[in-house]
């Protein structure tokens, strides 16, 4: 059983794959509607949601699928404090596949390890959003053909935002030389710049200001402040606007840029820009489809020749337990510790939930 829930599932080849595949389902939608026909996606949010729950449902009814699920945890058993676990399990037999939103990092792997249908990973707490990192490699490629070599910056709140996490990922994967660049605080997490570093050989460039980098960047990617994550320490007021994407900004970078953004904007992307040629936002959000319709189409064993071999993972039980307060290993008690290593580095490991390092 194939699952998504983080990059690390796929090889690049595979990655490589459903990009064609979703290249093909976008032109030739006639050919491939109806290869869902009498399936059933279900869409488990526990987090809001507006283009990943609605492009999972259009990707699915596109081929013909069903969709069911919810948006309101309030509404659910969760709210009488049913686990993953026993959700997972009973979801199984109500569907073919499941795709899950949750606010705890490393819920995904929780409901991927209960069910016995294959689990996409629609963004877990801070930590990933694989699904989403696709998307966005894909309308790269679409406008520039390759990522190789291209230097992307990423900008606004790189701690939190679980988008800027697997966009990172997957841009190092793909040979892109990363910016990183954020106001104090809101750097990239240190298990993040660790794999980039460790395991991927990638050393990001980081700085403060848009301003000062712009005008090497062949992609501007922005991201909002997570609010809704920031821990009450941080005064969410005074970096609030720190950063800015406007036409003024813009005037300095290439010509043939791409502004980028997994949306919700807020008040980071000025609405300016959205006549800009260099702006590819909404295009992200329309390839959204096509990649959705090409990865549940693959993990369903509808597509056979796409996954091919899943990467190996070290993964073993952990002796301790996960030191991150959102980690769902403390949240849901039943749940074992475990770690992960890489390319047979002892000296690292890192949490299988969530990431993060275990010290
Ligand atoms: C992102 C998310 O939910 O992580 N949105 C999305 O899925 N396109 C980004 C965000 O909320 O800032």
């Amino acid at each position: 059983m194939r699952h998504f829930i983080t990059l690390d599932d796929f090889s690049n080849f595979e990655i490589e794959q459903i990009f064609r595949l979703a290249a093909g389902m976008q032109t030739q939608l006639e050919t491939w509607a109806g290869i869902c026909r009498s399936k059933l996606l279900a869409t488990l949010f526990y987090e809001p949601s507006t283009r990943t729950r609605l492009s999972f449902e259009s990707a699915m009814e596109r081929l013909n699928g069903g969709t069911l699920g919810f948006a309101d945890p309030n509404s659910t058993s969760a709210a009488k404090g049913e686990t993953l676990a026993d959700t997972a399990r009973m979801v199984t037999n109500y569907a073919d596949i499941i795709v899950v939103r949750h606010n705890w990092a490393g819920s995904a792997r929780v409901i991927a390890k209960h069910a016995n249908i294959p689990v996409i990973n629609g963004g877990d707490g801070s930590h990933a959003h694989p699904t989403q990192a696709l998307t966005d490699l894909y309308t790269i490629i679409r406008r520039k053909s390759k990522v190789n070599g291209l230097t992307v910056g990423i900008c606004g709140d790189l701690q939190y935002g679980r988008a800027a996490h697997s966009f990172a990922l997957a841009v190092a994967r793909f040979g892109g030389k990363l910016v990183h660049i954020a106001p104090k605080g809101l750097q990239m997490p240190t298990w993040l710049l660790t794999r980039l570093t460790k395991y991927h050989r990638h050393e990001p460039l980081e700085v403060e200001n848009v301003t000062d980098v712009i005008e090497n960047l062949d992609v501007i990617y922005v991201n909002r402040l997570q609010e809704e994550r920031l821990p009450p320490a941080v005064d969410a007021a005074t970096v609030r606007g720190s950063y800015l994407l406007n036409a003024e900004v813009m005037k300095n970078a290439k010509p043939d840029a791409m502004i980028m953004h997994p949306l919700p904007r807020v008040n980071e992307l000025a609405y300016e820009l959205d006549d800009d040629p260099r702006a590819a936002y909404f295009e992200q959000s329309a390839n959204a489809v096509p990649i959705r319709m090409a990865l549940i189409s693959s993990l369903m064993g509808l597509q056979q020749l796409i996954l091919t071999q899943p990467p190996k993972r070290n993964i073993t039980e952990a002796s301790q337990q996960c030191e991150n307060p959102n980690c769902v290993t403390n949240h849901e008690t039943y749940l074992l510790p475990e770690q992960e290593t890489f390319n047979g580095d002892t000296t690292i490991q890192t949490c299988a939930y969530c990431g993060s390092l275990i010290k």
